[in-house]
């Protein structure tokens, strides 16, 4: 048997910073949030393993907020340096995609990939390991963003995404018909700023009308219009290009509807669909550890001059 690889990976894209270790890039020994736990008991106590166990140290380096960023680079090239352990940097979307790796054992690349999270809105093809082609993007704002934005408009909060999602339950998704937009000659990127605007309107014209303004139908039919656009353009992409498994990654991939509207959309088109459980849908340091994994068994190695990278490109090294 081969001796199993462990990953100690740190992330801090965004808000806090997070740790976890990962085994073989499939299995999460531990994974937390490291302002719940110091980091020394979280490869001494919790994941049962010692620093010396650890085959490489891997981190987001981007793309993200540069101050965030520099915290985690910072305490993995230290970790890195100390331990005498490789460093491999990872980017943030990587991760998020290399997410559904940890509970389906039997999703192996290519597949395609719906990545909607509040920074960004892609359509990747996953052609190997630490391989994608982005053969979509969104023209404005990010999915996740769209939610936030809408969230706020209709005094629901930050993060605006869970609670549009629940408060959605309650409304009618055809009470409303907003726009989705389509945009020539690119059928697979996405715009959202009209759908936004339309809410706004919406909120606008009902105000002035003094009309009562139905939060619960606003949000289910925005999302309806959010999920409808990207089930529409992921099926399509899946056709052209004659891929038969579909993976979501991002924040937004544990949206309720999304995951029901895709699901019934890939049943139909005898698809296989596969999703992150919504802890590992949102920013944590496990998925980096699965990302990690495949770029260790890649070879790419990074020294101690690995720096924060806040627009790091997909698929750069
Ligand atoms: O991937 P993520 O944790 O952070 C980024 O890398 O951006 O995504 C956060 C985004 C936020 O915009 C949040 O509102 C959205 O994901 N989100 C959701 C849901 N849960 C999180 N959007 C819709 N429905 C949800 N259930
Ligand atoms: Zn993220």
């Amino acid at each position: 048997m081969e001796k199993d690889i462990l990953i100690l990976a740190i992330e801090s894209s965004c808000d806090e910073t997070a740790a976890a270790v990962v085994k073989n890039g499939r299995t999460v020994l531990s994974n937390v949030i490291s302002s719940q736990i110091a980091l020394h008991t979280l490869y001494g106590g919790e994941a049962k393993v010692t620093l010396e166990d650890i085959d490489a140290i891997g981190v987001t380096y981007g793309p993200g907020l540069v101050g965030a960023l520099l915290v985690g680079v910072a305490e993995a090239k230290a970790i890195s340096y100390a331990a005498k352990k490789p460093l491999v940097g990872v980017h943030h979307i990587e991760g998020h995609v290399s997410a559904n790796f940890i509970e389906h054992p039997d999703l192996e690349p290519p597949f395609l990939c719906l990545i909607v999270s509040g920074g960004h809105t892609h359509l990747v093809i996953v052609k190997d390991y630490g391989k994608y082609e982005i053969i979509g993007r969104t023209h404005d704002d990010a999915a996740g963003e769209a939610f936030d934005k809408v969230a706020r408009a209709i005094g629901l909060g930050y993060p605006g995404g869970p609670k549009v999602d629940k408060l959605a339950k309650e409304g009618k998704k055809d009470a409303i018909a907003f726009p989705r937009a389509n945009i020539a000659d690119a059928p697979y990127d996405f715009s959202f700023s009209g759908v936004k605007s339309a809410v706004l309107n919406h909120l606008n014209y009902c105000e002035m009308k003094k009309e009562e303004i139905n939060k619960a139908d606003i949000a289910a039919s925005f999302q309806e219009a959010v999920v409808d656009a990207l089930v529409t353009k992921t099926l399509a992409a899946a056709k052209a290009y004659k891929l038969e498994k579909v993976a979501l990654a991002g924040g937004v991939a544990s949206n309720s509807a999304l995951r029901e509207a895709m699901g019934r959309a890939c049943e139909k088109k005898e698809l296989k669909l596969y999703y992150p459980s919504p802890i590992l849908c949102t920013d944590n340091a496990a998925m980096i550890g699965a990302a990690a994994y495949y770029e260790y068994l890649n070879g790419t190695r990074h020294g101690l001059d690995l720096n924060a990278i806040p627009n790091l490109k997909i698929g750069q090294r």
